[in-house]
């Protein structure tokens, strides 16, 4: 069993396994170059050898525990027919959301569309470098993937005061989502993903009372589906203030926690796995904080199974000599 594995089945906390959010990224001079010649970021998502080579590349660097399949969540919304782009330094842009055509969309050309996506888990799967190791698939929450089909782009730090004007559109929205995500969790798990993460990012934009509706509810379905394909299920509800009631109604396997949380508080309230939590900010400082910084977590979590990650992924700015100490500095806590 892979050493994830052991922490999240048998509840292991001799371990301290580690995997890092966008460890597959900007920060990497290899993804860079690649990046470079391919200017087109879904096109880039859609040639499985390059989306598997990048997959790869921090792995052929550090001692990581895991390979994330290079990819995104705003792949459903492109599989829907939204067109899906992304500016430099700006972020996503997409298309106007065709609920006609998405309400009437076949599984069949859904699956045509990002299919390169599942060849790609499956080379990942199958090449030596993951072996012992676990292949993490992974989708967007209904949430966070309806902010971005009404939103357009990023909301930054809150949501436009008529998004939820239209309440037909977002519970359409939500009910296309519910299919077309079960359908890309079940093909990425066919493929050779042994480990579902999904991402909700926006979840802190929410009011308290509108979390079971638009996080707790939509959320649940989808842990459901995946606990019964027999996969185990990582949610990482970003910004939201109460993860413990999060972790009561949805259930996940394992919660992964940010950066802006206090993790002795949630080491004592939660008793499931626990994954990430370290500011990404911190590699940006020297080793001596990283070192600091990544003892405190493992010595909050010693007895509590626990994966190593940050509190959101790794920024680009990164020096992955330093990303190598911090993985050095984890493997030999
Ligand atoms: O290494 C990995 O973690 C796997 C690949 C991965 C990417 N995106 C590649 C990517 C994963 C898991 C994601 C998830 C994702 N995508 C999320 C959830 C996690 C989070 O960051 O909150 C979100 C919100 C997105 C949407 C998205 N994709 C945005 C907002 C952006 C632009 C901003 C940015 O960070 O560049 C992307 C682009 C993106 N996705 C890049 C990568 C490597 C950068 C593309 C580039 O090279 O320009």
């Amino acid at each position: 069993m892979s050493p994830i594995k052991k922490v999240i089945i048998n509840k292991n906390t001799n371990i301290n396994p580690i995997w890092i959010m966008r460890q597959a990224g900007r920060y990497l001079p290899e993804f860079r170059e690649i990046r470079k010649k391919n200017s087109d970021f879904i096109k880039l998502c859609l040639n499985e050898n390059l989306a598997s080579e990048i997959t790869l590349q921090p792995l052929k660097r550090f001692d990581l525990d895991a390979a994330i399949i290079f990819s995104d969540i705003l792949m459903v919304p492109f599989g829907l027919n939204q067109k899906v782009e992304f500016k430099k330094n700006f972020g996503p842009i997409l298309s106007d959301f065709n609920l006609k055509e998405a309400s009437t969309l076949d599984e069949i050309d859904f699956v045509k569309k990002i299919y390169p996506v599942y060849k790609a888990i499956n080379q990942v799967k199958n090449n030596n470098l993951t072996k012992g190791k676990s292949t993490i698939g992974f989708v967007g929450a209904p949430w966070t993937l309806l902010v971005y089909i009404i939103n357009k782009q990023s909301p930054k730090k809150s949501l436009k005061k008529d998004f939820f004007n239209d309440s037909f559109l977002i519970n359409r929205v939500l009910i296309i989502l519910e299919k077309f995500l079960k359908i890309h969790i079940k093909n990425q798990i066919e493929n050779g993903a042994e480990i579902i993460q999904i991402f909700d990012s926006w979840a802190g934009l929410l009011n308290e009372k509108d979390l079971p509706n638009y996080v707790y509810i939509p959320t649940l379905k989808l842990v459901e589906y995946v606990k019964s394909l027999k996969t185990p299920v990582i949610c990482f509800p970003r910004g939201i203030k109460n993860y413990k009631e999060y972790c009561e109604v949805v259930k996940p396997d394992v919660i992964c926690i940010d950066y802006e949380v206090d993790p002795l508080e949630i080491s004592k309230k939660i008793k499931i796995p626990v994954q990430g939590g370290m500011d990404p900010k911190i590699l940006l400082t020297d080793k001596e904080n990283i070192n600091k910084e990544a003892t405190k977590y493992l010595d909050i979590f010693k007895d509590h199974p626990y994966i190593f990650n940050l509190g959101h992924g790794v920024l680009p700015e990164t020096d992955p000599d330093l990303m190598e100490y911090l993985v050095k500095t984890v493997k030999d806590y």
